[in-house]
């Protein structure tokens, strides 16, 4: 069978950044490690003036489209997955589409362009969409263009507001790819929740530990359910483990649950069995908040043991690199953590061609899916062309100050004008609205 999957990624950070120790903390009088070590994060970013959800999505697809040689004739679907869309009816993809055109002759009328949303598993759906779309045969040789692209704002003094971030990612979904092939296997866990929501408002409704729960509940579901098709995972069998990252703190509660999992019955558990015993079995309990309790009491024992540190320290920590400086993309989440393993292991100068990730998507409201990806051999080659980092070193450091002007500017409900912090280069830029009240743009040489 022909493999699909991701050839080749770029990201766009939105060019503004709030340090949460230096500048948000202080103002909020709370202990900066709160924020550095509880939540895990050392920064946010934020769109300038002139960014938005489209320019972020176009700039990552441009540099992508540049950087892979392609032309609109090239791509037959684009799909944008949002949660942070200003419109409900014409989809981010045509103002993105719209974008690119005005910078290349051909133009991409024979495209199928759509909007995926499901909070912040939409990005990965999309990924799903585009993968079937090929395997369908579809596609008539042509690529997919997936763009995941959001500005995660929180109302101003909700506890998600320490979480907030702004960026893009544009992925290339191709036969024969260059940085990962999707598995077949997925494994979903769903059901209808409240935790997360916006009811036709910018900034979402949020029950911010009940979101955790709902994570965790939903993750382990789609974990057994992945197991379903494609057998027991072991701990060995991931290089890297990417997951959807509101903050790092998140992740380090998902990963000991999968790690758990996964050693349950195996000789991992045997022999830490001498330290911590064996894992409670819900059957040795009268009831369940009893056997809660005691897997919370053995979670936070197996969290210290060696195995487990040293488990978390090559697979999962990685993977954080670079959302513990941007914040929470939702949307791009996940991806953005997958390039960071990636960009790791390259540092690194490790050979990982070959070798597996298993990626845990998730979105309020609420689903998990959990699928594997074989790392292709012309990974190494697509990960050194990513310049993350020094757009990440280049963003302009807020004031708290300029931040609260930065979040009025970016908040639906208000219209206020403000000068831009940096100065646009060779990138799409907003420009203002319409005669029908739509966003404009124009690229900026
Ligand atoms: P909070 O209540 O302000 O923080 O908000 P906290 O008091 O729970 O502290 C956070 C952590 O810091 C805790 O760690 C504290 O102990 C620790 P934990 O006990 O959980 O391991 N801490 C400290 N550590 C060291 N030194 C200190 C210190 N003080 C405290 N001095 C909350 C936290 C997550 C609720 C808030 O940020 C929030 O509401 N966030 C938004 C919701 C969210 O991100 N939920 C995550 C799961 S849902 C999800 O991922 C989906 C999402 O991306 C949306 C989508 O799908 O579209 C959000």
């Amino acid at each position: 069978m022909t493999a699909v999957g991701i050839d080749a990624i770029e990201i766009w950070t939105g060019k503004l950044k709030l340090d949460l120790a230096e500048t948000f903390a202080p103002e909020k009088g709370e202990d900066p490690e709160k924020y550095t070590k509880g939540l895990g994060l050392h920064a946010s970013s934020f769109p300038d003036a002139h960014e938005d959800i489209v320019t972020m999505g176009a700039n990552a697809a441009h540099r992508l489209m540049e950087r892979k040689g392609l032309t609109p004739d090239d791509v037959g679907r684009i799909d944008v997955a949002t949660e942070s869309a200003f419109d409900n009816s014409k989809p981010v993809s045509t103002y993105i589409a719209g974008c690119l055109e005005s910078v290349y002759d051909e133009d991409f009328h024979h495209a199928n362009k759509g909007e995926r949303k499901f909070a912040c598993i939409a990005g990965t759906q999309s990924l799903d969409d585009a993968y079937n779309w090929i395997k369908a045969g579809r596609h008539r040789g042509r690529a997919a263009l997936v763009v995941a692209t959001d500005t995660a704002l929180y109302a101003r003094g909700d506890p998600g507001e320490a979480t907030q971030g702004a960026g893009a990612v544009a992925m290339l979904i191709t036969e024969e790819p260059s940085l990962v092939e999707l598995s077949t296997e997925q494994g979903y866990g769903s059901a209808d929740e409240t935790d997360f929501l916006k009811p036709n408002q910018q900034f979402p409704s949020v029950d911010g530990k009940r979101s955790m729960q709902v994570y965790l509940a939903r993750m382990r579901e789609a974990l057994e359910d992945y197991e379903s098709v494609a057998g027991a995972s072991h701990p060995d069998d991931f290089a890297y483990v990417p997951f959807h990252t509101p903050f790092p703190g998140m992740v380090r509660k998902a990963a000991v649950l999968a790690y758990r999992h996964m050693i349950r019955d195996t000789p991992i558990e045997e022999a830490l069995a001498d330290d911590i015993g064996f894992q409670p079995r819900e059957d040795d309990y009268e009831d369940r908040e009893a056997y809660e309790e005691a897997i919370r009491d053995h979670m936070d024992e197996l969290k210290s043991t060696d195995a487990y540190r040293e488990w978390y320290d090559a697979t999962i920590e990685p993977t954080l690199d670079i959302s513990r400086e941007v914040g929470n993309w939702y949307t791009g989440s996940v991806h953005i953590a997958r390039a960071a393993a990636l960009r790791r292991a390259a540092d690194e100068d490790l050979e990982l061609a070959g070798q597996r990730l298993g990626v845990g998507s998730y979105g309020s409201g609420a689903q998990a899916e959990i699928h594997a990806e074989t790392v292709a051999d012309g990974w190494r080659e697509e990960i050194d062309q990513l310049n993350v980092a020094e757009q990440i070193e280049d963003r302009y450091d807020l004031s708290f100050a300029e931040y609260e002007k930065v979040h009025d500017r970016h908040n639906h409900d208000k219209s206020i004008e403000l000068e831009e912090f940096t100065v646009p280069e060779a990138e799409f830029v907003f420009t203002g609205r319409g005669r029908m009240n739509e966003r404009t743009y124009e690229y900026v040489e």
